[in-house]
Formats: structure tokens, sequence, C-alpha cells
């Protein structure tokens, strides 16, 4: 993979405690990849030093081959979106949206009609003479993204931009995001901690935990594949199991909850590993008699969470909870404190080593 952002063994400290550790990471030009993680898992830091905000500890920055060391913010071309705008309250929005081009010391004229062509690509024509005050929380963040895209950015760096807004806004801006990114072909890292967003919007997905990377892959692999249990864990919801391997060759581990588990040979683990065992709740069956060519095991329901077109039966098996989703229209035959079956197929059981 020829790469365009190169991170080589980044990590960053404050005093004693360590943000970072040895990040090393490989975006392709025009890729759209987004940094998912919880708090304090070292997003921001990883941004702000691309950007030139943070100075790392250790380790180098490479765009296009060309290392960023000692380069200022300014310096970079970088285009940046926070989740508070940090629109300039006294300037109108072309103004804000020519700020950038006029630092570039590109005349008047030439710089607020850039910044117009600009402000239309992100859906707010005639929008240019308004103030930020006059603008919904929305339009603040298309502005804020206008002026981040006018001077032709060689990355474009978005964190947590949607967090402000509510949540139908959100969907609309993610949507607008993409096609805006599209459009142009930038290199774009977008900061979230929300999953959905991360699994909708990205081209590839970092998992970030404890200032390490977790996981590099597509929201796909990262849902189907998960490397380690926090990624099966943080990414949608997920049955986790530990589980002893049995027998490696046939794919089968015992667990204390469910008894003998046989799982999709996929990794290499040796006989007496402990493992964890990963089954989606989508891939669980539940019924009242024990199905045919599956596993089955006893389930009492416990809790059910009802969304609508569907439902989540949380209940448990030997200590073991497990989360099972049934259509909307079958929840109705099931109720709280009931015996069911759940089965599953071998396919459904992803071996995790680690
Ligand atoms: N200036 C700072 N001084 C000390 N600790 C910091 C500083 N900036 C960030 N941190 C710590 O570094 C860790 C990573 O922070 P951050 O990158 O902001 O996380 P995220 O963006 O994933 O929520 C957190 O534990 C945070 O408290
Ligand atoms: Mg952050």
């Amino acid at each position: 993979m020829s790469s365009y952002l190169k991170l080589s063994g980044i990590s960053k400290s404050y005093g004693q405690f360590t943000a970072l550790q040895t990040v090393d990471l490989d975006i392709k030009k025009g890729e759209f990849v987004t940094f998912l993680g919880p708090s304090g898992s070292g997003k921001t830091t990883t941004l702000m030093i691309i950007a030139g905000f943070e100075q790392a500890t250790s380790g180098s920055v490479e765009v296009n081959g060309k290392s960023l060391f000692g380069l200022a913010p300014h310096e970079r071309n970088i285009g940046i979106v926070f989740q508070n705008y940090g629109l300039f309250p006294h300037k109108t929005a072309a103004q804000n949206v020519y700020f950038p081009l006029q630092m570039r010391g590109i005349n008047k004229a030439a710089g607020m009609r850039k910044a117009e062509e600009m402000l239309d690509l992100v859906g707010l024509q005639g929008f240019g003479h308004r103030y930020p005050k006059e603008l919904s929380g929305g339009q603040q963040q298309r502005v804020a993204l206008a002026r981040a895209l006018v001077f032709e950015p060689s990355l474009l760096l978005l964190d947590e931009p949607l967090g402000a807004l509510d949540k139908n806004l959100r969907e609309q801006m993610q949507i607008e995001i993409k096609r805006i990114q599209r459009a142009l072909g930038v290199t774009t890292i977008f900061v979230t901690h929300d999953q959905s967003e991360a699994m909708s919007m990205s081209d590839r997905i970092v998992v970030f935990e404890k200032g390490r990377i977790q996981q590099v892959a597509t929201p796909l692999d990262i849902y189907h594949r998960p490397e380690t249990k926090f990624v099966a864990g943080f990414i949608g919801e997920s049955n986790l199991v530990d589980a002893k391997v049995s027998d490696a060759a046939k794919g089968e581990a015992r667990s204390a909850a469910l008894g003998k588990v046989e799982y999709a040979v996929t990794d290499k683990v040796a006989n007496d590993n402990d493992v964890t065992l990963m089954i989606r709740p989508e891939h669980i069956r539940l019924s009242r008699n024990p199905i045919e060519g599956r596993k089955n095991v006893r389930m009492k329901v416990e809790t059910i969470v009802n969304y609508g077109d569907n439902a989540l039966v949380i209940g448990m098996v030997e200590g073991q909870p497990m989360r099972v989703r049934v259509l909307g229209a079958d929840v109705v035959i099931i109720r709280e404190g009931e015996e069911f079956c759940i089965s599953w197929t071998r396919d459904s059981v992803y071996m995790i080593a680690k």
C-alpha cells in the first residue's frame, strides 16, 4: 500500500503519564479514516500531533513522503474542524471562510469568490452574509467545514465535529460530510467515540484504547473479525464467552457456562489456551424447542429491550449473560421469566485469541 500519511512510532507523555504508545499508521491518499475509541484513549492527542499543535515525545509524521517535523501548524496545510465550531463571531460566514485565504495572501475579490463557492458546496448558498449567531449549529458546522477546505488542504482533520448536534441533524451531516469528502477526494481523519458513526462513514476504522491502536480495518472486518476482546466489546452488541481451546484442529473449545462450543477456525491457537468466543446477538436464534444441526442451550429470559423493528432479549445461561436479537414482530410471544432454547451454528462463533 502506498502511504500518503505515515505515522511511525508516535508516543506522547505528559510527565509520568503516557497518553500515546508507539502509534504506527499508514493512510492512503483520498481515504476516509475514522479514529474510534472511548474518551481519553488518545484520539485527539494523535490528531493534534499530526496538526502540529502538540509535539510527539518520539516518532515521526510524514505526508507524501515529507516529514512535518519542525513545521508550525499553519505551515502544514491541514484543515481542521473541532466540535465547538470556533468561528469568528464578528465575521460573516463568507468572511470566516475567506480567512485562511487572507492569511495566505489571496486578494479579497478572488478569495471571497472562492469562499462563496465553498459555501455552495457545503449547502449554504446565500448564507454568506450571515453572522455565526444567525446560523443554526449544523449550519455553523458547515461554515467551519468550508473554512477547513477552502485552501485545498492536503489533509482534513475532524475532531468529533458532530458531537454537539442532535441525532437527526447528526445523521444528515454524516451524509453531507461523506458527499463533500468524496467530491473533493481529500484525505480525511474523522474522530468519534460513536461506533455507528464510524461504521457508516469510514473506509477504515482505527480503534484506540488507552493510547494504543487496537486494530485498523474496514468497518465490516472490525465488526466480523475483531482482533481483540476490547474491539469485539466496543463495536456493536456482542456475546463474549470465556473458553479454553480443547481441540484446536477441529475448532472446539470448552466454556464453563455453555459446555463444548465449536468455532470457525480462522486463527491458529494451541490446545489449552484461554480464548474469547464472540457470538453476535443477530446470529442466535430463540425457539421453544432445540433445533437440529445447531448448538442449543436453555436460557431464562430476564429482560426484553424493545427497539420497535427489533428487540434485544437478554437472559442467563449458567451465569453467563446472553443477548439475542429478535424481530420486533416476534417479540410478542416472548415473556420475561420464561425459558427458551437459544441456538447457533459454528460459523457464527468467532474465536479471539487475545
Ligand atoms: N495537556 C495534557 N496534559 C496531561 N494529560 C493530557 C493532556 N492532554 C491530554 N491528556 C491525557 O491524555 C489522554 C488522551 O487524551 P485525548 O487524546 O484527548 O483522548 P480522546 O481524544 O481519545 O478522548 C487522556 O488521559 C488525557 O487526560
Ligand atoms: Mg478527544
